[in-house]
Order: structure tokens, then sequence, then C-alpha cells
């Protein structure tokens, strides 16, 4: 159901690769709800992705822009301002690789040029975005910028390797960010710490479904989807949300504030049992 909560609001979209994507899910549901927006990502993700068919569905243009390069984001901003004539209203960066975890590196081992890049594109591209958008005053008063996260920023999950480290640096770039562009422009700059979500950067994860199933069972609302990943993203950019910002909000069901759940110590006893019959 659509509430013309994004009615005349214009915007950029990192990050739709694929109809699993985040971002394409956001870009869907804003869509919905009457915004305009650019979406953009790599060229080689416009190459291997599908975000085509989105841009048609969703009538929207695609600009390619590499989110680690200055220049690429400037020429981004500059001919998103000019295609609506004047400035935007929010921004997704839902931007995310680590060649480390690409390549089975596990964290005691990683590689430092990976780990570099890691950074790079998944922490400093946002600090890039809002940098540049500020040097170009593109976005208007109480404006919404918004980047994904992950629980591993705050507590150590298994297989996630650099890219806790990536996400504890995107929360506080959100944090320090924040607070100028609030205070200069009253922009807010949030983050959004997401289930685990079957895209294709999450299935780059190790253990990826048995974190999914964890996650569910430890859940009192179960894993948030994609979709309500969009809805969560909506809210933000609409005019409902115009204090919160600086903020790491989770949006995992509950997954964030518990120890452990019926479900999930039942599920533990059954291998608990396993394990003691087989004597381990
Ligand atoms: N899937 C999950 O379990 C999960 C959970 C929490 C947070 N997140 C975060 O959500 C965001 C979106 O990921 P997703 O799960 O939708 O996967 P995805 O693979 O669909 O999206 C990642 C995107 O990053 C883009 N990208 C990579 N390098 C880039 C660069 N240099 N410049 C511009 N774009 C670049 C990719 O092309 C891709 O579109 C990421 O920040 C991810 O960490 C995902």
């Amino acid at each position: 159901m659509a509430y013309n909560l994004l009615k005349g609001k214009k915007g950029i979209i990192f990050g739709a690769l694929n109809d699993m994507s985040i971002a394409w899910k956001v870009a869907e549901r804003a869509h919905e709800e009457g915004a305009e927006f650019v979406l953009t990502n790599t060229p080689v993700a416009l190459r291997l992705g599908t975000l085509k068919q989105l841009a048609e569905k969703c009538n929207a243009e695609i600009i390619p822009a590499d989110a680690t390069s200055v220049e690429e984001i400037e020429e981004l901003v500059k001919k998103t301002m000019a295609k609506f004539g004047g400035k935007i209203d929010f921004i997704l960066h839902s931007v995310a690789m680590s060649p480390n975890v690409r390549k089975g590196l596990s964290y005691d081992k990683l590689s430092y040029d990976f780990y570099h890049k890691t950074i790079e594109i998944s922490a400093l591209s946002f600090h890039k975005v809002l940098h540049v958008c500020r040097k170009l005053d593109a976005i208007n008063e109480w404006g919404s910028v918004v980047a994904l996260s992950y629980v591993a920023a705050q507590r150590t999950l298994y297989g996630y390797n650099d890219m806790a480290d990536a996400k504890s640096l995107l929360e506080s770039i959100a944090r320090s960010f924040g607070y100028i562009y609030g205070r200069d422009k009253k922009i807010r700059v949030n983050t959004i710490s997401q289930s685990p979500t079957i895209t294709t950067a999450g299935s780059g994860v190790k253990g990826i479904d048995r974190l999914l199933d964890f996650s569910e069972r430890m859940s009192p609302l179960g894993n948030a989807t994609a979709d309500d990943c969009a809805d969560y993203c909506v809210t933000l950019f609409s005019d409902l949300t115009k204090k919160v910002t600086m903020q790491n909000l989770f949006h995992d069901g509950g997954f964030s504030s518990m120890g452990m759940s019926l479900r999930a110590m039942t599920q533990y006893d059954k291998s608990f049992r396993e394990c003691l019959e087989e004597g381990d």
C-alpha cells in the first residue's frame, strides 16, 4: 500500500545490482511512494547486473559512478542536480564489497591491499558522497541520507571478517558527518543495521544460511527482509522522521537486544544431545 510519503522528493540510490539487492527494493518502494530518483552503480555492475530493468520500471535515469572516486561522485551529483533542476532530498548508500571475504581470507590472515579496498568501498565512499554533496550544496534542508550497516559493527560474528571494521567506520561517519550536516543544513544522516539478507553481497558471507537461521530463531519478530528494509528507508526519507539523525537504527526483528531465545535454545539442545551421544 502506498501513502504518497515521498511525493515531490528527488534522490539518488546507490547499489542496486539485481532484483535481490536491498537498494532495488528501496527503489521500487520509493517509486511507489511518489519519489523520482537517479540510479547509480559501477560500470562493471551495470554490465553484470540488471539495473536497466529497474530503471525502466521506475522511470529513472542511470548515471554510472564508482563510489570510491570523488570525481565520479561529483559528476553524478552535478548531472542529477541538472536533471532535476535543483537540489535533491534523499540518498541511499547501499554499497559494500570485501575482497578478503570474496577470496576466503580469514581476518587473521587477510591481505592489507584487500583490506584497504574493503574500507574504501564500504565506508570511505560514504564520506565521499556526503563530502561532495555538501561541497555542491546538493541536498535540501531536512533532506535525509541513509547507509546500510550490520550488527557486526558492534558484535563479533564469525565470518564477517574485515566488513565488521568497515561497518564500524561507516556508522561513525554517519555520526560525525551527521553532526556537521545537521548543524549547518538541517540534513539527517543515519545508518540502518539490517538483518542478514540473501543478496549477492550477503551470499558472500561465510555460513550465511546458518547465520540467517540463527538470527531468525533469535529474533522475536524474525529476520527483517529486503522489502521490510525498503519500507523503513521510505520512512527515513519522508518528513515523518525529521528529527532522527546520527543514529544507527537496528532493523533486525529484535536480534540485537537478544542473548538467547527459546527457539535458538531448542535447536542448540538438539545438537548438544548429538554431541553427548557421540562422546564429544
Ligand atoms: N545482505 C545482507 O545480509 C546485509 C545485511 C546488512 C547490511 N547489508 C548492506 O546492505 C548494502 C547492500 O548490499 P546488498 O546485500 O543489497 O548486496 P548487493 O550485492 O546487491 O549490493 C552491493 C552493491 O554495492 C555495489 N558496489 C560495490 N562496489 C562499488 C563501488 N566501488 N561503487 C559503487 N557501488 C559499488 C555493487 O555493485 C552492488 O550493487 C551493503 O552495504 C551491505 O553491507 C547487507
